[in-house]
């Protein structure tokens, strides 16, 4: 087992992926170590956002790994690997969960996990990537203003043991990671693209220019998603520049 070979629990931080980033540069860690926490002070989303979790209800984890083998230009590889493995985990309990592009992870509209990813490039290097995952089990009411958030509670009305539940989804993460390694990233292009939320579907967007319907046809080189307009034209953009209007 490479992830969650080594478990690191803290009764409270102020987020798993700080105190991650802290550890690595004061000592050495084992590839694959968890860092987890029951409750985040200063819980971190993307784009500045904070994550919000109520102490001791969801799972609330960061893994160190050291992905030397890939390209810093394939790096996306890794939000899909980690993205599939919360994916089967959660097929454990309820039939099916899609991924919101780049890597939220959705149950019908609502959104149960998010992951942050972030990594260190030295001289053409990843050196080590930080994959933390907030992952909605028990909680049964959001305060904060994230849009649309479900738990596996909310949807099942049953209560989880999380200690299960980290060991399962370490079990999971550590396929998929094994799978990257093992050099079948096509594979995990593919199944990443099928499970994507409004796959082939037309819907509403917004870009630069404003709201449009389209639909989204694959995820391309560096992440980027293409999504094909009414008139035929079909657009690529990263993150941030394109808005699902849900
Ligand atoms: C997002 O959807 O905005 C990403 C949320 C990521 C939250 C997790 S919780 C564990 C880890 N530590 C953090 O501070 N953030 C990530």
């Amino acid at each position: 087992m490479i992830i969650g070979s080594n478990l690191l629990f803290f009764e409270n931080l102020p987020s798993t992926n700080t105190h991650a980033a802290d550890l690595l540069k004061k000592s050495n860690l084992q590839e694959g170590t968890i860092i987890y926490t029951n409750y985040q002070s200063a819980g971190r989303g993307y784009s500045g956002n904070r994550w919000e979790s109520e102490d001791g209800k969801n799972l609330l984890i960061s893994i160190v790994l050291f992905p030397s083998f890939i390209n810093p230009s394939d790096q996306f590889l890794i939000s899909m690997t980690i993205s599939l493995g919360i994916c089967d985990f959660l097929m454990r309990f309820i039939t099916d969960c899609s991924i919101k592009w780049p890597n939220d992870i959705y149950v019908n509209n609502d959104k149960i996990a998010g992951i942050l990813i972030e990594s260190t490039v030295t001289s053409d290097q990843i050196e080590y990537t930080i994959a933390g995952i907030g992952l909605n089990i028990n909680q049964e009411k959001f305060l904060g203003n994230a849009p649309n958030p479900v738990s596996l509670q909310l949807l099942s009305g049953l209560n989880y043991d999380l200690a299960l539940c980290l060991s399962k989804l370490r079990i999971d993460l550590d396929k998929r990671y094994k799978q990257l390694i093992a050099g079948n990233s096509r594979m995990i292009k593919e199944e990443y693209i099928s499970r994507l939320y409004r796959l082939n579907k037309w819907c509403k967007f917004r870009d630069i220019k404003g709201i449009y319907t389209g639909k989204i046809l694959a995820v391309g080189d560096y992440g980027r998603i293409n999504i094909e307009k009414q008139n035929g034209e079909i657009n690529e953009y990263s993150f941030k520049e394109i808005e699902f209007i849900l």
